[in-house]
C-alpha cells in the first residue's frame, strides 16, 4: 500500500479559516442543497462538505428553490448515474434565471474525469463552481471566489493525499461511517473508480480510532468502516484491518461495528476470525461476487475463481455464528454468454444471499472492458438482470422465513408512518426488521421476536 501523505495541516487551516471568514461577511440565514450520488465514501466527501457549509453559516435545506448554493456531489460508476447528473443540472437553468445570485456547484468522481468537466463546464455556463474528488479541502477558497462573482473549475490529477481534520455535518445521529482507507488498486476492467479514487492510501490507525472515540463520545452506536478493499488495509505500522477492528471493537460506548467493502480475494483467515470473535462486530460481509463464471471473473480481473469464492462462504458460515452474506453481481459484461450468466444464477442459488445488488454492466470510457469485443446488448442484459432479481427475491423470501420465530436485536433506525407507525431497524445480520414503536425509540436497541417474513424485510414484536 502507498504511504500514507497527509495534507498539510497549514491547508487544513486554511479552509477552516475561510470558512470563519466567510460566515463572518454575511448576516441573515442562508440555506444549502447538498445532494449526493454513489457510494458511502462520496456521501462522506458530501457530508465533509455539509460540514464545511455549516462552519461557513449555511443550514442544510432539502428544497432547492430555498437554497442559495446547490451542489451535486456525483458518481461516475455507471452511465446511468451520469445521466442523472446531466438532467439535474439542466433543470437548475430555471432556478438560476429566477434567482440569479443562486450558486451552484459539481464535484466527484464524475468530475474527476477531465473530459467530463470540461463538457460540464462548457454546457452548463449557469454552474459556478467544478471540482473533482481531490480538492475537498480546497472547496471553502474556490467557494469564496464564486461568492465574489468568479466562475470556478479545478480538477487537479490524484496527488493521493489524506485529508485529516475537515469537519463533517452527519445524516444520522447515532449510525455513521468512518474511513479507513482510500482509492484502489485493483484495476477489475469494468471499473472507473482506480482511475477517479487513485492508489490505495491507508488512513493512520490513530487516526481512526481518534475519529471513531469522538463518534462514541458523541453518543454514535454503529461506527461502518468504509473503503473500496477494507481487506487490504496495510498501515505503516504494520497493522491490518483485522488490528483495526480489534481497536474499534475496544471503544466504550460504541455497540456495532461494520465494515464495507471486502474483496474476495483479499478476505483472510485472521478477518474471519475477528468476525467470530470480536463481540461488537457484526455478523454481515458485503462480498461482491460479480460473477459466477470462472472465465468472466478472469476477463474481469478478480483475481479469484468460483471455487475460492465459495469456500469462502462456506468458512464464513463455519466460523460466524449466523453470518449474512450480501454482495454486487453485474451482467451482460462483454462476451458473457448464456452459459456464463447460468454459472451466475447458480452461485446465487447456492450461497442465498441476504441481499444483491444486481447491475447491468455500463461501459466506462478508460476502462479495458470497454473496449472489448462482444459488447453484449441492452435488451439482453435487461432480461438477464431480470431474471437474475427473480431469482435472488425468490430466494430470499424463503430465506426470510427461517426467522420466524427467532429473537433478536435491533438497533432502531427511523419511523414509518406510511401506513401504520412501525419503527425499523437492522439486526446485526443486515436484515431490516419492523415492529411496533415509536421516535423514542430511535437510536436504541431493541429486542424483537420475528413474527413473519416479507420480500425484503421482517416483522417482529418487541419482547423486552
Ligand atoms: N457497470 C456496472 N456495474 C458496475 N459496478 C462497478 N463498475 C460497473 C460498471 N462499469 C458495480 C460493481 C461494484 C458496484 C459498486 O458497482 O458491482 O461492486
Ligand atoms: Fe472497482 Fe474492483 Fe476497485 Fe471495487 S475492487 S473499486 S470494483 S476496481
Amino acid at each position: 500500500m502507498n504511504r500514507d501523505i497527509h495534507i498539510p495541516q497549514s491547508e487544513i487551516d486554511a479552509a477552516l479559516y475561510t470558512c470563519e471568514q466567510i460566515r463572518k461577511s454575511f448576516t441573515g440565514e442562508r440555506f444549502c442543497f447538498v445532494e449526493s450520488y454513489g457510494c458511502q465514501m462520496n456521501d462522506h466527501d458530501a457530508e465533509r462538505l455539509t460540514g464545511m457549509l455549516a462552519m461557513m453559516g449555511y443550514t442544510l435545506t432539502d428544497d432547492k428553490s430555498k437554497a442559495d448554493f446547490i451542489i451535486f456531489n456525483t458518481c461516475a460508476v455507471r452511465e446511468h448515474a451520469e445521466k442523472r447528473v446531466m438532467g439535474n443540472l439542466g433543470a437548475l437553468k430555471k432556478l438560476k434565471d429566477e434567482k440569479p445570485e443562486l450558486k451552484i456547484g459539481v464535484c466527484g468522481c464524475m468530475m474527476q474525469q477531465k473530459e467530463v468537466s470540461d463538457r460540464v463546464y462548457k454546457r452548463f455556463p449557469f454552474v459556478d463552481m467544478v471540482f473533482g474528488t481531490n480538492e475537498l479541502h480546497l472547496f471553502p477558497q474556490m467557494f469564496e471566489k464564486i461568492l465574489c462573482g468568479e466562475r470556478v473549475k479545478q480538477v487537479r490529477d490524484i496527488a493521493g493525499e489524506i485529508p485529516e481534520g475537515l469537519p463533517a455535518v452527519r445524516k444520522i445521529p447515532f449510525s455513521t461511517n468512518v474511513i479507513v482507507m482510500y482509492g484502489c488498486n485493483n484495476f477489475c476492467t469494468y471499473c472507473i473508480v482506480p482511475y477517479v479514487r487513485g492508489r490505495e492510501r491507508a488512513r493512520e490507525p490513530q487516526d481512526i480510532l481518534r475519529e471513531c472515540r469522538e463518534l462514541a463520545q458523541a453518543g454514535y452506536r454503529e461506527i461502518t468502516l468504509i473503503g473500496q478493499n477494507v481487506n487490504s488495509y496495510r498501515a505503516d505500522d504494520g497493522s491490518d484491518f483485522s488490528d483495526i477492528l480489534a481497536m474499534v471493537n475496544d471503544i466504550d460506548g460504541l455497540e456495532r461495528i461494520r465494515f464495507m467493502t471486502s474483496h474476495p480475494k483479499d478476505l483472510s483467515d485472521r478477518l474471519i476470525d475477528a468476525m467470530a470473535n470480536l463481540d461488537k462486530v457484526c455478523n454481515h460481509i458485503h462480498l461482491p461476487v460479480q460473477s459466477g463464471s470462472n472465465r468472466i471473473l478472469s476477463l474481469m480481473n478478480r483475481k479469484y475463481t468460483r471455487e475460492h469464492y465459495l469456500e469462502l462462504v462456506h468458512k464464513l458460515r463455519d466460523k460466524v455464528p449466523g453470518v449474512e452474506i450480501t454482495t454486487d453481481i453485474i451482467v451482460g459484461f462483454p462476451t458473457e454468454t448464456e452459459e456464463d450468466f447460468r454459472d451466475t444464477v447458480s452461485l446465487v442459488e447456492e450461497v442465498g444471499y441476504a441481499a444483491a445488488y444486481t447491475f447491468m454492466y455500463s461501459r466506462r470510457p478508460g476502462t479495458k472492458a470497454a473496449v472489448m469485443d462482444g459488447q453484449v446488448s441492452e435488451d439482453e442484459k435487461k432480461r438477464r438482470l431480470h431474471e437474475l432479481n427473480d431469482v435472488c427475491a425468490r430466494l430470499l423470501r424463503e430465506q426470510n422465513k427461517k426467522y420466524i420465530g427467532t429473537v433478536g436485536e435491533v438497533l432502531t433506525e427511523g419511523v414509518d408512518e406510511r401506513q401504520t407507525v412501525m419503527a425499523y431497524g437492522k439486526l446485526p445480520g443486515f436484515k431490516m426488521v419492523y415492529f411496533e414503536g415509536d421516535h423514542e425509540l430511535i437510536g436504541q436497541k431493541v429486542k424483537v421476536k420475528i413474527k413473519d417474513a416479507q420480500n425484503n424485510s421482517l416483522i417482529g414484536e418487541r419482547i423486552e
